[in-house]
């Protein structure tokens, strides 16, 4: 069989078989997903996996999900499947939930960082569950972004940051969702949510009751993704009203996140909309492109309001946090 490590020839399109003929063979391609665009390989094949690492240029320390196309192959990945994550999984399903669970041999370490434990997933987008059901192994997808800046919601986002480093990127239009999937793992049986994302909390506990959210701020924490910088666009972000931020720049030198009203003393061409609705399902879904859209500007800093932390709008706090977090 062909084996393309190698590439150079960037190609989008929604050619299903071309994409399960390219990660059989070992090669990286895009894919589309509810929430952002993941950079997938054959889970099982370690050095199309290495390759996921390089092209994004990802620590080795932070493990990959591992996407799948329905429940019944889940047996041959974990070696525990506790209750809550049974009820968890039958209710959200394809969705944007990722549930940590002991993982079993099958699932090599480099997928998993070295890590007992192994992130699943059946994502909701009928392109990538059509190429999953094609495939006869899971596919290891991280965000398709390089490590550390914004995740991808288009393939057109995909093909700006990875450029010429992925051979086929699945075009499955925006991303519905926008923000990742929600990270819950299990100790003594119970969730733990790891990571906030598109499945509101509020969601899960309707399921299963109250659950415990230890989301990492620092650089070596339990989800190694969690890292406090994250997400982040160039341009500094910052938190600041609009009128202190005039005392130290002009209006033509700012850019700003906008979320309801709209702010007269910037110009139009520098407001960026998150949702003018005020809108928290859209925001979610514009707000990485938000962000990439702020480093086309020619301005010195974008101002950012925290949202109303109900709902998905704790993930998008949580992302606005990390964007800004590299100039705090
Ligand atoms: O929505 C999503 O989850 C997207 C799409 C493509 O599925 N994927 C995504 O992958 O966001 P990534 O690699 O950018 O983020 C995965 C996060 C990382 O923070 C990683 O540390 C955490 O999942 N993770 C993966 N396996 C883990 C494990 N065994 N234990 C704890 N955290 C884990
Ligand atoms: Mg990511």
């Amino acid at each position: 069989m062909t084996k393309y490590y190698f590439c150079t020839v960037i190609e989008r399109g929604t050619d299903i078989q071309k994409a399960a003929e390219l990660l059989r063979g070992g090669a990286c391609v895009a894919i589309p997903t509810e929430t952002v665009y993941g950079l997938a390989a054959h889970a099982f094949d370690t050095e199309a996996v290495a390759s996921v690492f390089r092209i994004k240029e990802r620590p080795s320390f932070d493990p990959l999900i591992l996407h799948i196309a329905s429940q019944e192959q889940l047996a041959a990945l974990v070696t525990d499947f506790p209750e809550k994550a049974r009820i968890l999984a039958g209710a959200f399903w394809p969705g944007p939930l990722t549930l940590v669970l002991p993982k079993s041999s099958t699932v090599p370490y480099n997928v998993t960082s070295g890590l007992e434990t192994v992130g699943i997933r059946i994502p909701d987008h009928p392109l990538t569950l059509q190429l999953l059901w094609e495939l006869n192994f899971p596919l290891a997808a991280p965000s398709a972004n390089p490590f550390g800046y914004v995740s991808p919601t288009t393939a057109q986002h995909v093909v700006d940051s990875l450029g010429e480093k992925v051979p086929y990127v699945l075009d499955g239009g925006p991303c519905t969702r926008g923000i990742e999937s929600t990270i819950v793992g299990f100790e003594d049986g119970e969730p733990v949510i790891y990571r906030l994302g598109s499945l509101p909390v509020q969601e899960i506990e309707k399921q299963v009751g109250k659950v415990r959210i230890s989301v990492n701020q620092s650089s070596n924490p339990v989800a190694p993704g969690q890292v406090k910088m994250h997400y982040a666009p160039l341009v500094p972000l910052l938190n600041l009203p609009l009128e202190e931020a005039l005392k130290t720049y002009r209006p033509e030198e700012l850019a700003v996140l906008v979320f309801g009203e709209s702010p007269e003393a910037v110009p139009s061409q520098n407001r960026v909309f998150l949702s003018a609705k005020g809108d928290l399902y859209e925001a979610a879904r514009n707000l990485f492109g938000a962000l990439r859209q702020l480093d086309t500007l020619p301005v010195k800093a974008a101002l950012f309001s925290y949202v109303n932390n109900e709902g998905i709008g704790a993930a998008i706090n949580d992302r606005l946090r990390r964007a800004a977090a590299r100039h705090s």
